[in-house]
C-alpha cells in the first residue's frame, strides 16, 4: 500500500485499534430530505467531533459542513436512483475522482447491488472506480446490500462483501446478521456495519456490540444516531463500544442515563 493510501486508510480505520466510527449522512442521495436530516448542518454539526469520519455526498459536504472542522470525508460518488423510482440498483458513478481530490476526501464510496438487476453495472463500476481512485491513493469503500430483496443472511452478505473486496474495495460496509463471523471472516478487508432503520437506542447499541464482537471493524451508522432524541449521547455510546470495548448495557447507562430498557 503506498503512503497516501495508507494515510487515508488511517483517517478512517484508526491505526491504534483497527476500528472505525463512521457517521453516515449520505441518505439524501436517494431518500431526499429524510426525517431529522432535513437540515443537515444542524443535524451533523454537533456530531462531528465524535466520529472518525463522515460519509457524505458532495452537495451536503459543500453546503452544510464547515471545511474548517477538518473531519475525514468518505465521499459518496454513486447515485442515479431514488426511493420513488423504478429500480434502486440502477446506480452509476456521479461524482468524479478529480472532485474527490478537490474536496480532500479520505475515501470514496459507492454501492454494489449483488443479485439485483444492475449487478453487472455496479460491480464492474466498482472495479473501474478502484482503478481510478487508487491512481490518486484514494481507497474505495463498497456499500453492499442496500434496498435488496434477497434475505440479508450470512450467506448472501458474505457473497456480496467478498465480491466487493475482490474488486479492490479497501473497506466494505454491510449489515449485521446472525453468523456475522462468517461475513467478517471471509472478507479480506475491514467490514463495517450500517445501523439500518431507527430502532430503540439499546437495541442499536447491542447491534454495534454484537457486530464488533463478531469481527466488524466498527460502524457506519446514520439513522440510529441522528434520528435519536439524544444524538450526541448516542454517538458517544457507539464510540465507547467500538473504541472503548464497552458492552452495550454499559455504554447505554454511561451515556444515555440509567439501565437499558
Ligand atoms: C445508504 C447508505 C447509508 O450510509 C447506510 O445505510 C448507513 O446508514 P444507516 O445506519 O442509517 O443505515 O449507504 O445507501
Amino acid at each position: 500500500m503506498d503512503w497516501g493510501l495508507k494515510s487515508r486508510m488511517a483517517d478512517i480505520v484508526r491505526p491504534e485499534d483497527g476500528r472505525a466510527v463512521m457517521l453516515a449522512v449520505d441518505h439524501g442521495y436517494f431518500l431526499g430530505p429524510t426525517e431529522r436530516l432535513e437540515d443537515p448542518a444542524a443535524a451533523v454539526g454537533p456530531l462531528l467531533e465524535h466520529c472518525d469520519s463522515l460519509m457524505v455526498t458532495r452537495g451536503v459536504l459543500r453546503n452544510c459542513v464547515d471545511a474548517a472542522r477538518r473531519v475525514p470525508v468518505v465521499l459518496r460518488v454513486s447515485g442515479g436512483a431514488s426511493i420513488v423510482g423504478a429500480d434502486l440498483s440502477d446506480e452509476r458513478i456521479t461524482t468524479s475522482v478529480k472532485e474527490a481530490v478537490r474536496l480532500n476526501a479520505s475515501a470514496v464510496a459507492m454501492s454494489v447491488f449483488v443479485g439485483a438487476r444492475h449487478e453487472h453495472q455496479t460491480i464492474a463500476g466498482l472495479g473501474r472506480l478502484v482503478n481510478e481512485a487508487e491512481e490518486y491513493g484514494i481507497p474505495v469503500l463498497a456499500v453492499t446490500a442496500v434496498g435488496k430483496e434477497m434475505a440479508r443472511d450470512a450467506r448472501y452478505l458474505s457473497l456480496a462483501c467478498r465480491i466487493a473486496a475482490e474488486q479492490g474495495a479497501r473497506i466494505v460496509k454491510t449489515y449485521y446478521c446472525e453468523g456475522f463471523e462468517k461475513v467478517a471472516g471471509s472478507c479480506p478487508v475491514p467490514v463495517i456495519i450500517a445501523g439500518g432503520k431507527k430502532i430503540p437506542e439499546a437495541d442499536a447499541l447491542r447491534l454495534a456490540a454484537d457486530a464488533v464482537a463478531a469481527g466488524a471493524a466498527g460502524v457506519d451508522m446514520g439513522r440510529n444516531i441522528w434520528q435519536s432524541d439524544s444524538p450526541v449521547p448516542m454517538i458517544k455510546a457507539v464510540r465507547s463500544i467500538v473504541h472503548g470495548g464497552a458492552g452495550a448495557g454499559e455504554a447505554y447507562s454511561e451515556h444515555l442515563g440509567g439501565p437499558a430498557a
